[in-house]
């Protein structure tokens, strides 16, 4: 399946979501992934899934949607806090944890695990206010544990539903995962404009040679991983 996702107008169907300031707006990456969960049949009512860098909760909501139970995890309370009053809102059962990949492992295994990491290579450290899409100097900071740790979050027949930017390197993933053992295959696409991250760090980003010369747009993929 291939996807086109261009506006932020065309990514509504997540709906209006409560954010308290600081946590990450629902964008292009969120809506393709969204639009793939909620199309793949494979998912659905008696899974247990989790939602990795749950941020405002509109993935835990797109698969909560199903009828699957939802664990939404993220590093930040003001995430957590947000995505709790959607889910309160939609009436969706979520269960919520603080933390990341360890914290997320003890809650499982799942069935789904989704993630939309942070991806975006960063020529200055991660703060607290960048670490939504700050991902280290390669773009790799989360992708690469998130990788290693698949298997051991994944039921026998679980699958990892993950997007990120081709800047940040699809095949390396791929190799990752499958050096855990996980075969991964492309679900959706979308060639986007860059935000303004990305804008704002166009000549890192073009002499570490993440974007080309004159490059305006980049691409997202998604990705799904099982054994
Ligand atoms: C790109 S945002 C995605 C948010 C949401 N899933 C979406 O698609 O709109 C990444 C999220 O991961 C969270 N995050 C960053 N580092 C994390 C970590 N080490 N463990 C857990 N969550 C983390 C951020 O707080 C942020 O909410």
């Amino acid at each position: 399946m291939t996807t086109s996702v261009r506006t932020e107008a065309e990514a509504r169907p997540l709906g209006r979501l409560f954010r308290l300031p600081g946590v990450y707006r629902p964008q292009e990456d969120t809506a393709l992934l969204s639009s793939v969960l909620t199309a793949d049949t494979r998912i659905g009512c008696g899974m247990r899934c989790a939602d990795l860098g749950t941020g405002s909760g509109a993935l835990a909501i797109a698969l909560a949607r199903t009828g699957a139970a939802v664990v939404a995890a993220d590093i930040s309370l003001r995430a957590l806090a947000s995505a709790w009053l959607n889910t309160v809102l939609r009436a969706l059962p979520i269960g919520l944890v603080r933390g990341g990949l360890q914290e997320t492992a003890e809650a499982g295994p799942y069935d789904v695990v989704v993630a939309n990491p942070p991806y975006v290579p960063s020529p200055t450290p991660t703060v607290r206010s960048t670490r939504a899409w700050d991902a280290g100097p390669d773009g790799r900071a989360m992708l690469d544990p998130l990788c290693a740790a698949a298997p051991s979050l994944l039921a026998r027949d679980g699958a990892l539903y993950l997007v990120q930017s081709t800047m940040s390197d699809v095949d390396k993933t791929r190799f990752a995962l499958a050096a855990g053992g996980l075969r991964s295959e492309v679900l959706a696409r979308a060639e986007v404009p860059f935000g303004p991250v990305v804008s704002g760090r166009l000549e890192y980003l073009t002499e570490r040679g993440f974007v080309r010369p004159g490059d305006r747009t980049e691409e997202l993929v998604v990705l799904r991983a099982a054994r």
